[in-house]
């Protein structure tokens, strides 16, 4: 049998400490102004020295599973997506696994950079129909804070740290009339590009060393234009792309949730597409780019603040690292 997938619950997590733009001007030479017009950035949250990526995907995982009204003993499919796991490995799903006080749901990081969340609804989704696993908490979870070099005013500025996550189930498509739930995704990569955003050093073609430690070479190294342009074009392309396999139009869809970069990208996208500008989400004011978590706390705002309906077709569309980029369509609400 093909099981329907749907998403069940949903919870956020942000760590205390707002970094306003104004605290950069302090240490670096930049300003709330520039930011502001070129990023759309306000502040974003920064998680405590001593709080790891697992500790936020917890208390994130926390509030979904109650709203849901689950133990954590009762999911047996547990993906993170993350490109700041806490160690190389093993994964930090399994460290979140375990705080979660959970043995037996497999569990596993998936590494998409910014299109970690979409790549994982997309692995989870497959999981799910296929009947391998009936309930998955897909936790993006991401502290950039500890890949930022802040002596960059070119890429610090950017990002922030956050958590959130959703509860998948698997039902059989006879309990769901109505047809709630995932429908297509349109997923794709253009590796020649990875130079254009990536982490030099730390992983095993230039293992840590004391030289690559002084030229800053575990920090985030980006090619900002570069990316710019290449993620207007194919996240407007992916849009495109999956309402046509979805057999939907653009008019169809109550909100284009994007990933959260730069709020000069998602608007040149929504120009392009001659769309109202109020049907694309955005809250990168306040949270900066948070990779693998920014679309999983925009779809948990609009739906605390109400403003997801039982019903609703949403497209969720991203790019970022690798180059990756992928989008989802689906139809809000569960059984
Ligand atoms: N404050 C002040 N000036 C700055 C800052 C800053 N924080 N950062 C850069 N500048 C300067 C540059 O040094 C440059 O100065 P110069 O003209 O004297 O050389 C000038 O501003 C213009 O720089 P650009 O890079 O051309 O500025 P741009 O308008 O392109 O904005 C930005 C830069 C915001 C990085 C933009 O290119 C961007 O958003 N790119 C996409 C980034 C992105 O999406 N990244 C995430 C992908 S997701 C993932 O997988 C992690």
């Amino acid at each position: 049998m093909t099981y329907d997938v749907v998403i069940r619950a949903t919870g956020r997590y942000l760590p205390e400490r707002v970094f306003t733009n104004h605290e950069f001007e302090a240490f670096l030479d930049t300003s709330d102004d520039w930011i502001v017009q070129r990023t759309g950035i306000r502040e974003r949250h920064l998680a405590a020295p001593a709080e790891k990526n697992s500790d936020m995907g917890l208390a994130a995982a926390r509030q979904c599973l109650e709203r849901a009204g689950l133990d954590a003993g009762e999911i047996d499919l547990l993906i993170v997506p993350t490109v700041t796991p806490d160690t190389v490995f093993p994964a930090t799903a399994n460290w979140l696994q375990g705080k979660l006080g959970n043995n037996r749901a497999w569990s596993f990081d998936l590494n998409a950079g910014c299109s970690g969340f979409i790549y994982g609804l997309s692995v989870a989704t497959a999981l799910l129909r296929t009947g391998q696993a009936r309930r998955c908490l897909l936790v993006g979870s991401e502290k950039m804070s500890a890949l930022c070099d802040f002596t960059d005013r070119s890429t610090c500025v950017l990002f922030g740290d956050g958590a959130a996550c959703l509860l998948l189930e698997a039902v059989e498509p006879d309990r769901n009339p109505q047809g709630y739930g995932i429908k297509e995704f349109a997923m794709g990569t253009e590796g020649q590009h990875a130079e254009f955003l990536y982490q030099p050093a730390g992983g095993s073609s230039q293992p840590p060393t004391v030289t690559s430690v002084l030229a800053h070479q575990h920090y985030i190294h980006m090619l900002g234009r570069d990316v710019y342009v290449h993620a207007v074009r194919r996240m407007e392309q992916t849009i495109n792309d999956v309402l046509a396999k979805g057999g939907a139009v653009a008019q169809d869809i109550a909100w284009f949730i994007p990933h959260q970069a730069n709020a000069r990208i998602i608007e040149t996208i929504n120009e392009r597409m001659g769309l109202p500008s109020e049907r694309f989400y955005v809250n990168i004011d306040r949270y900066g780019n948070t990779t693998s978590a920014t679309i999983p706390i925009c779809l948990d705002e609009l739906d605390q603040a109400g403003q997801l309906k039982p019903g609703d077709k949403l497209v969720l569309f991203t790019f970022g690292t690798g180059l990756t980029w992928g989008s989802c369509l689906l139809t809000w609400g569960s059984p």
